[in-house]
C-alpha cells in the first residue's frame, strides 16, 4: 500500500521510556520533596522494570512558581534537588544500567528571576530588553485581551519601565522572544552544553507556543468574559516551523540529540513536519487528543460529554497517520494528568484488570511507549478533600478565578477532582510504610490513602501485579520486532466497548483485543477478529472462548508461515 512507508531502525523507536516527577519520585533528605540522590537509589528499580530512557521533570534551578518550568538558571541544580555533581552522578550511574536521560527542554519562557529577565526588566534600553516581548499598554490597559494558560491577563504590568511583558503561563514565566537571534543562539549553546554531559536528548517543553502572532491582535472574547486564551495567536503560528528547523539544524541534528515534543496545537496534516524521519524536526511527538477528550478547548473548568470511541479514534487518527511517517511517544498520563486508571478504566473493584488492559491497549501501538511513574502500579486519582490540599499553580488559580466570579466552590472543586494535575503529581507510592516509603518528613503534597494497598513492594512480590504485566509487557516488545516496526491498523472501529488493532511486519501478525468495560462482551459479534493466533499475552489466566470478560486484554500472534 503506498500509504506506509518502511522506517529505519532506530535505538530509541525500541526504547521503553519513563517519566519521573523529580519531586515526588524519592525523597532521600526527609525533608520532604523528592530529589536526585533519592533517584539514584531507586535506580535498581528502574532497571528491574526494564526501562532504558529516562525523562526528568526540571530540575534546574527555579523559584518554583510552575514547579521547576519556570527556570532561573538552566546551568544550575535547584538545591532542594541537590547538586550539579548528583546530576553528573545520576548520568554516570544510569548509564552503568544502560539507562540514557532526556533532560526537559524549557524553551518557550524562563523564570522572571533568571539573570536575563532581570537585564531586560532593568531599563527600556537594555541589551536585553528585546530577549522578551514587551508592549506599551493600550487606553491604560493591557495592550490585548490574550489570557494566559494558568487564569488572568497574559500581559503582566512592569512598573518601573511602565510597559507589559508577555506570558503564555504563569507571570513568573515571561516569554522569551524567538524573533531575535540571539536568544535562539544562547538557547542552542544551552543545548550543547547538556548533550556534553552525555544525555541522550529532550523533552521538548511547550515548544508549539515560541511563535506569536505578528500582529497582536485583539481576540473575540466569550459573552461575559475579559480575555479569550492565548493559544489561538501563540500555538502553531505560522512561521514557527522556520524557528524550529532552524534549531534542528543548529543544535539538535548536529549532537544527534533525541527529541520528544510536547506539540498540542498540531494538527494531524502537520505530522511529517513534525517528526517525519527525514525532514521533520524532532524525532517523536506526544499528542494530546485522547487525554484531553473530557473538556472543552480552551474553556474554563467545563466538561464534554465522552466515551471510550472517542479515546480510541483519538489514538488511533495518529497511529494511522504514523504508518506513513513519524513516531509517536505513547503514553497514557504525565504530570499533567490524572491517573489513566481512574479516567479511563475503572479504580473500584476493577483496578488491577482495567490498569493491565490500558498497559497493554496502548503499550503495543507503534511509538515508543512512556510509562509515568506509578502507573506501572496503578496509582489511582487521590481523594483531595479541600482546596487546601491542592499544591499546581493551575488549580490554584482555577479555583481562585472561577469562583471570584461566582462559580460554586463545590463545582471547582468536583472539576478538579477529575482535572487536577495534582493527581499524578501525590509522591510514588514504594511501600505500605509511613508516607509510602517517599520520605521520612512531611511530603510537599499528600500521599494518597490507598498507598498501603497499591505500592511498588507489594506489585514486587505479587506474581500478578500490574507491576509484573508491565514487565511482560516490556519484554514482549524488547523480543518482537514486529511490535516496534509493524505497520497499525485499527479493527471493530465501530465498536464502543472493544478497542483492537492489528500489527504487521515481516509476514507476522499480532492483534490486541481490549475490553473498555466492566461487562462481558459476546465475542461472536466481533466477526474482523480472527482468533485462532497463539495467545501470548492476557490479563486473565485461562480463556473463555465466547466472551472477552470485563476489562480483559488479549494479544494474539501468528507466525510468519
Ligand atoms: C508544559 C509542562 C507543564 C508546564 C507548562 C509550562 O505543558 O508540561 O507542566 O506547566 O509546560 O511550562
Ligand atoms: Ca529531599
Amino acid at each position: 500500500m503506498n500509504d506506509r512507508k518502511e522506517q529505519k531502525q532506530k535505538w530509541w523507536k525500541e526504547s521503553i521510556a519513563y517519566q519521573i516527577y523529580p519531586r515526588s519520585f524519592q525523597d532521600s533528605n526527609g525533608d520532604g520533596i523528592g530529589d536526585l540522590r533519592g533517584i539514584i537509589e531507586r535506580l535498581d528499580y528502574l532497571q528491574y522494570l526494564g526501562i532504558d530512557l529516562l525523562w526528568l521533570s526540571p530540575v534546574y534551578d527555579s523559584p518554583n512558581d510552575d514547579n521547576g518550568y519556570d527556570i532561573r538558571d538552566y546551568h544550575g541544580i535547584l538545591d532542594e534537588y541537590g547538586t550539579m555533581e548528583d546530576m553528573d552522578e545520576l548520568i554516570a550511574e544510569a548509564g552503568k544500567r544502560g539507562i540514557r536521560l532526556l533532560m526537559d527542554l524549557v524553551a518557550n519562557h524562563t523564570s522572571d528571576e533568571h539573570a536575563w529577565f532581570i537585564e531586560s526588566r532593568s531599563a527600556k534600553d537594555s541589551p536585553k530588553r528585546d530577549w522578551y516581548i514587551w508592549r506599551p499598554g493600550k487606553d491604560g490597559k493591557e495592550p490585548t485581551n490574550w489570557e494566559c494558560g494558568f487564569g488572568g491577563s497574559a500581559w503582566e504590568y512592569d512598573e518601573q519601565s511602565g510597559e507589559y511583558f508577555l506570558h503564555c503561563f504563569s507571570p513568573k514565566q515571561p516569554d522569551l522572544n524567538w524573533e531575535n537571534p540571539e536568544v535562539r543562539r544562547e538557547l542552542y549553546a544551552m543545548i550543547d552544553w547538556w548533550m556534553d554531559k552525555g544525555i541522550a536528548g529532550f523533552r521538548v517543553d511547550a515548544i508549539t507556543y515560541i511563535k506569536k502572532n505578528p500582529q497582536f491582535p485583539q481576540l473575540e472574547a466569550e459573552p461575559g468574559r475579559d480575555f479569550a486564551p492565548i493559544e489561538k495567536v501563540s500555538l502553531n503560528q505560522e512561521g514557527i516551523l522556520d524557528f524550529l528547523r532552524e534549531m534542528k539544524r543548529e543544535a539538535l541534528e548536529p549532537r544527534g540529540a533525541i527529541t520528544v515534543a510536547e506539540a498540542p496545537g498540531v494538527p494531524l496534516e502537520q505530522i511529517g513536519d513534525f517528526v517525519d524521519e527525514t525532514d521533520g524536526v524532532f524525532t517523536m511527538l506526544f499528542q494530546f487528543n485522547h487525554v484531553d477528550l473530557d473538556i472543552k478547548p480552551g474553556g474554563k473548568a467545563e466538561f464534554v460529554d465522552w466515551d471510550m470511541k472517542k479515546f480510541k479514534d483519538a489514538l488511533s487518527l495518529w497511529q494511522q497517520e504514523s504508518n506513513r511517517h513519524g513516531w509517536m511517544g505513547l503514553f497514557l498520563e504525565n504530570h499533567d494528568h490524572v491517573r489513566s486508571v481512574s479516567k479511563f478504566g475503572n479504580d473500584g473493584p476493577y483496578r488491577d484488570l482495567s490498569a493491565k488492559m490500558l498497559a497493554a491497549y496502548y503499550f503495543l501501538m507503534r511509538g515508543t511507549p512512556f510509562i509515568y511513574q506509578g502507573q506501572e502500579i496503578g496509582m489511582t486519582n487521590c481523594p483531595f478533600d479541600s482546596i487546601h490540599e491542592y499544591r499546581d499553580i493551575g488549580s490554584l488559580n482555577l479555583f481562585r478565578d472561577e469562583t471570584a466570579k461566582g462559580r460554586p466552590a463545590e463545582e471547582i472543586l468536583g472539576y478538579l477532582g477529575k482535572r487536577s494535575r495534582d493527581h499524578g503529581r501525590t509522591p510514588m507510592q514504594w511501600n505500605g510504610e509511613r508516607e509510602a516509603g517517599f520520605t521520612s518528613g512531611t511530603p510537599w503534597i499528600k500521599v494518597n490513602p490507598n498507598y498501603r494497598e497499591i505500592n511498588v513492594a507489594e506489585n514486587m512480590k505479587n506474581e500478578d501485579s500490574v507491576l509484573q504485566f508491565y514487565r511482560r509487557l516490556i519484554a514482549l516488545r524488547r523480543e518482537h520486532r514486529s511490535l516496534v516496526y509493524g505497520y497499525y491498523d485499527d479493527l471493530c472501529k465501530e465498536s464502543k466497548e472493544v478497542g483492537a488493532y492489528q500489527r504487521t511486519y515481516n509476514g507476522e501478525r499480532w492483534v490486541v483485543l481490549c475490553n473498555f468495560t466492566g461487562r462481558s462482551v459476546s465475542l461472536q459479534q466481533l466477526t474482523e477478529i480472527p482468533l485462532d493466533g497463539e495467545r501470548v499475552l492476557s490479563n486473565y489466566e485461562d480463556r473463555d472462548q465466547n466472551t472477552l470478560r470485563p476489562y480483559e486484554a488479549l494479544v494474539f500472534r501468528w507466525r510468519r508461515k
